[in-house]
Parts: structure tokens; C-alpha cells; sequence
């Protein structure tokens, strides 16, 4: 299916949802019944589907901060297996692959450890392929940044807080930029494929922008120095994706 017919299918399923939840408390169903989705997941024509997109660039695209290497073996092996074993889990759990894969994520206690490894790794690498690219602006406009500066100070001190969730993050994991409930910027980390949308995470909320920093990501060209991936990381992160990802959920 493609990614504009996934969309508005999303959009349309998301308005039918709607209806059904309002239909539901008219009917007197509990709001506990009809509020299917958590309230941090928020619909937008960014959702997610199960089967891996294209890398929208080269593996060679991005050498100035990642190497051709690691960018085929990353895509090909590690984030195409998470896409075909989320495929599994979901054939096997009975999920509805038409529907966004991040409302499996938002009650993701009530699947199997293979359906959260996988369709977090799933989730969390199309995001992550999408928010990288060789043309970066290397810093965000519009309500983005102001929202950043309000946040955070300023971006040189967002910029600092986000590294040091990716340095600090023991082990394998992600950093991110995420909204909250409140749709109020946070930062912080989780381990493994875990993410902020799944309902055991410690942060929840809708992640706006996530750095990969298992080892996988980077240990050809930088070994085990994560803080010197990080810091060339952002001479690639896309913000004009990101600022279009953040206002759709404004
Ligand atoms: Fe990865």
C-alpha cells in the first residue's frame, strides 16, 4: 500500500474510531471501554505501518556522520528482521496490520516480549531512517525551535540534554525527544526497542525525534566512542521532517 493511500486510510479509520467512541458513551459504554487508544497517543498522518519503507536516501548518503557499512547492514538486517518478526507477532496475536502499528504499541502489556521487541524495533527505526538526512539544517525553525527554547533554554542546551540521555543510556537503547500528555517537549531514554508510546515505558508520549545508540549504530567507525557518534549525529538530523512530525501532533 502507499505511504499517501496508508495515510488517509488512517485518517478516515481514525475519524470512523471517533464516531465509535462517541457512539459508544451515547450508548452508555464506560469511558474506559470506549477510550481505546492511551491518551499520550496522538492520531496523525505520521502513524506507522508494519511492513519496512524504503531508505530514503543511499546507504552512502549520510558519511559525514555514519558509514556505508553500518548504514546497509542496519537497514537490511537488524531493522528488516524487527519488520518481519512484528509481521510474525502480529499474524500470530491476531493484530490488524491495516490499522497504525503505534496503537499496539500504546497497550503493549497485552501482547508477547516478541511483538514489544520487535514492533518497538519496528516502530523506532522507520522513525529513525526518516529523521536523518545529508541535507541537514542542522538546527530546526518555526514553532519547533521556539518550543525547544522555551523548553529547554535554548537549542545549544537542548542539544546537551539529549546527548547526554544517549551517553547515559547504559547499555543498548534510544534517546528522544518526546511530547507528553501535555504535549509538553521532554527528553529522555529508554532501553532496548523500547519507546515512549508503550504503555510499560517509564517516559510516555509521542516521540518527536529518536537516536539510536545501540552498538549496532555505530560501532564500526566509532567503536565504543558513543559521544563522538552523537556528536556527529546531528550534523545529519533532518528538521525539516521533525518540524513537520511535531506539528502534526500540535
Ligand atoms: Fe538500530
Amino acid at each position: 500500500m502507499k505511504k499517501n493511500t496508508s495515510r488517509r486510510t488512517f485518517i478516515a479509520d481514525s475519524a470512523k474510531a471517533t464516531l465509535a467512541i462517541t457512539a459508544g458513551l451515547t450508548a452508555g459504554g464506560s469511558l474506559m471501554e470506549a477510550c481505546a487508544a492511551p491518551k499520550h497517543i496522538i492520531f496523525s498522518p505520521f502513524a506507522t505501518g508494519f511492513i519496512q519503507e524504503p531508505l530514503p536516501y543511499g546507504y552512502n548518503a549520510l558519511e559525514k556522520a555514519i558509514d556505508t557499512m553500518t548504514m546497509e547492514i542496519h537497514y537490511t538486517k537488524h531493522a528488516g528482521a524487527y519488520s518481519a518478526n512484528v509481521q510474525d507477532a502480529a499474524k500470530a496475536e491476531g493484530v490488524d496490520m491495516t490499522r497504525p502499528l503505534e496503537e499496539v504499541l500504546g497497550k503493549i502489556s497485552k501482547y508477547s516480549a516478541k511483538m514489544r521487541n520487535n514492533g518497538g524495533g519496528h516502530y523506532n527505526h522507520e522513525l529513525f531512517w526518516k529523521s536523518m538526512t545529508a541535507n541537514s539544517t542542522e538546527k530546526p525553525s518555526g514553532k519547533l525551535l521556539l518550543a525547544i527554547e522555551s523548553s529547554f533554554n535554548s537549542f545549544d542546551a537542548f542539544k546537551t540534554q539529549f546527548t547526554d540521555a544517549g551517553k547515559n543510556r547504559f547499555g543498548s537503547g534510544w534517546a528522544w525527544l518526546f511530547l507528553d500528555g501535555d504535549k509538553k517537549l521532554r527528553i529522555g531514554s529508554t532501553p532496548n526497542q523500547d519507546n515512549p508510546l508503550m504503555d510499560i515505558s517509564e517516559i510516555k508520549g509521542m516521540p518527536v525525534l529518536g537516536l539510536d545508540v545501540w552498538e549496532h549504530a555505530y560501532y564500526l567507525r566509532y567503536q565504543n566512542k558513543r559521544p563522538d557518534y552523537i556528536a556527529s549525529w546531528w550534523k545529519v538530523v533532518n528538521w525539516d521532517f521533525i518540524q513537520k512530525r511535531y506539528d502534526s501532533f500540535l
